[in-house]
């Protein structure tokens, strides 16, 4: 088979990249471990930048987003028991985020190439292997139902998430990667009961961290932090709901509405960055190059502008035989990407408890907190981050 551009990983970068190209009149084929059912069954989070609204709405799958999408114009800080909200809108000069969960954003992309009728190979399990990518021809193998299969291209655009085989085959003498773990993760509970409150809010408590997120007005996204050790075999619906109100201020823990639980998982917090993100003909994208821990929810928007940047190089190569973008696109995105990665592991810092800072620690954050929502300008850093950098 040939194509100009394989994509390894059929996640939303992968996904996104491969409507950009076609509607630039790239061929693409997508190569995927999972099966599709196995892709939309991970909950993953759900805030939505200006970009990646954007991006769906030129890929053409923005109408149900627009419609379902709960569009918020603020977010509420929770500690020493009081909400403070912080009014992204009024500090970012109108800007706002889109609430949608990503199983829905990657459900819509895969609906869209379906009824294009465009190649993804879905099952191929661990078989995927990279070639050639220093050269000019690349390759992407693969075995499918015993039989070995090659795709020939023009560029490899590795879309495989943190635990790909993309990364894994780059040359490790130019690679280097940069990594903090935290000792703590996230218990996620998705339930269909109705929010707690209209806009998200993120709680600093000496419990630890909560958040109160949500997919729709009937159907609610919870967060506690717990140790990285915890299983999830081991919290039971009602133990998530009582250590969720704990957390909660008194409004908040009055006003909760629990239900039985139809996800329940615990997220491992990361910070990780591999640079470069191109190795001659095969390019990183999205999860698959860096991940930021979800307390500041960039992890699907900055997957989105690395398929931003990287469509514009390869559609810049194709329609008018120019390499600028290609050769940038490694220092484009890792500007971006750092920044990304700094205010994520702030506001990480600022609202989780962290076991060896005791009570000093506590009293320190909340301090910042207190600075922040009575501060202009430490409030519009918060929230000009929080909705999007500018590209
Ligand atoms: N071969 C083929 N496909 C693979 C391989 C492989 N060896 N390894 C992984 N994959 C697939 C995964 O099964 C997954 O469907 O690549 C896809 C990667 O998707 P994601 O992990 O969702 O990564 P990405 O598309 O970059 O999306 C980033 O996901 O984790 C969140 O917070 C993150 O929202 C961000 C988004
Ligand atoms: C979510 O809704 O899952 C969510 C929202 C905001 C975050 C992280 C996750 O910061």
């Amino acid at each position: 088979m040939r194509t100009q551009v394989a994509i390894v990983g059929a996640g939303p970068s992968g996904l996104l990249l491969g409507q950009l190209l076609f509607k630039a009149g790239v061929s693409n084929v997508i190569v995927e471990r999972q099966s599709a059912a196995h892709v939309l069954s991970r909950i993953r989070a759900g805030v939505l930048e200006q970009v990646a609204v954007d991006l769906l709405d030129e890929c053409g799958v923005g109408a149900r987003m627009r419609r379902e999408g709960l569009v918020h114009h603020g977010i509420e800080l929770l500690f020493k028991g009081a909400r403070h909200r912080i009014d992204m809108h009024g500090l970012t000069g109108g800007k706002s985020v889109t609430v949608y969960g990503q199983t829905e954003v990657t459900h819509d992309l895969m609906d869209a190439r379906q009824a294009q009728g465009l190649e993804t190979v879905y099952d191929a399990g661990d078989t995927v292997t990279l070639h050639d990518f220093d050269g000019t021809h690349p390759k992407v193998r693969y075995v499918k139902d015993g039989a070995a299969h090659e795709i020939e291209c023009d560029f490899i655009a590795g879309c495989d998430g943190f635990h790909g085989v993309s990364r894994a085959s780059a040359p490790a003498h130019l690679l280097k990667t940069y990594e903090k773990v935290y000792p703590f993760g996230w218990l996620g509970v998705l339930a269909d009961v109705p929010p707690v409150s209209p806009e998200l809010i993120y709680a600093n408590t000496e419990r630890g961290f909560a958040l109160c997120s949500m997919r729709s007005h009937t159907r609610s996204r919870y967060y506690v932090q717990v140790p990285s050790q915890d299983k999830v075999e081991s919290w039971s619906d009602d133990a998530f709901w009582n250590e969720l109100r704990t957390r909660l201020d008194p409004a908040a823990r009055e006003r909760l509405i629990t239900g039985p639980s139809i996800e329940k998982s615990i997220a491992p917090l990361r910070s990780f960055v591999a640079e470069p993100m191109r190795f001659g003909r095969l390019f990183l994208a999205g999860d698959a190059a860096h991940i930021v821990p979800p307390t500041g929810a960039k992890g699907l928007n900055l997957a989105a502008t690395d398929v931003r940047y990287l469509s514009n190089a390869l559609v810049e190569h194709y329609r008018d035989r120019d390499s600028h973008g290609i050769d940038h696109y490694s220092e484009v995105c890792l500007r971006r990407v750092w920044k990304a990665v700094r205010f994520s592991w702030w506001f990480t810092s600022l609202m989780h408890k962290f076991p060896e800072t005791g009570e000093f620690g506590q009293k320190v954050q909340e301090a910042e907190l207190d600075y922040l929502v009575n501060s202009r300008a430490a409030s519009t850093s918060l929230a000009e981050n929080y909705v999007g950098l500018p590209l």
